[in-house]
């Protein structure tokens, strides 16, 4: 797999790029479906529960008539992202066209429920500056030795038998958050617990009766 291509910049030939506003408004969207929209931003290791959680929270949401979708950081590797290798231009890449994909969902009036790794404090900061509005970032934690007993996709095993280079809490570090808007610890509560603790936080936020 290559690692992406930078297109040339010139900058002194100006881009004939003129974004069209319509007719309807982000506001006018949320005045419909009834509640807010915007991007929660779920980081943590590989197998602390962003996928469980997030899929079970969309699930509730669904169901009770609202507008939420989960982006998930695998999912989107395997079409919109799929010529991005895990180099660093890449994640960087990879991080760009989730942030650009989860605003254009949080305009059409989604509740975004992202779950990526995003193990470094900088491409988290990244992704908040390119959604701005309504962007919350979740810390679902969970003990490294947790993770690696769950191993869901079986990855612990293969990259701590080397064969993954760079394997997020393996070979490579993760950066907890500090700038987090709530910490979801899957070491210490239990599924249902923990889907409760996200569903509450996001209909505080997205003003969900
Ligand atoms: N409290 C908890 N919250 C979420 N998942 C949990 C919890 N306790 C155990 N698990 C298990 O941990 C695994 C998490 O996997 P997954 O959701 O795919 O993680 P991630 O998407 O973060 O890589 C699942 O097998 C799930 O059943
Ligand atoms: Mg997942």
């Amino acid at each position: 797999m290559n690692t992406v291509q930078q297109p040339s910049l010139s900058t002194d030939k100006p881009l004939d790029i003129y974004p069209h506003d319509g007719f309807i408004t982000r506001q006018m969207r949320n005045r419909q479906t009834g509640h807010k929209s915007g991007v929660v931003w779920l980081t943590g290791l590989s197998g602390a529960g962003k996928s469980t959680l997030s899929s079970l929270a969309e699930q509730y949401l669904f169901g009770k008539g609202h507008l939420a979708m989960v982006l998930d950081g695998d999912t989107l590797r395997s079409g919109l992202n799929s010529d991005l290798d895990f180099s660093k231009q890449s994640r960087r890449e990879n991080l760009r066209r989730a942030g650009e994909v989860a605003s254009l969902f949080a305009h059409t009036g989604h509740i975004v429920l992202a779950t990526f790794v995003s193990p470094f404090q900088e491409g988290r900061r990244y992704v908040r500056d390119i959604v701005r509005d309504n962007f919350y970032l979740v810390h679902i934690a969970a003990d490294l030795d947790d993770c690696i007993q769950r191993d869901p996709k079986g990855l612990y095993k293969k990259a701590l038998s080397g064969g993954i280079e760079n394997f997020t809490g393996v070979g490579q570090g993760y950066e907890p958050p500090e700038d987090a808007d709530l910490v979801i610890n899957t070491s210490q509560a239990d599924i249902a617990d923990c889907v409760k603790q996200l569903i509450d936080f996001v209909s505080d936020r997205f003003s969900i009766e």
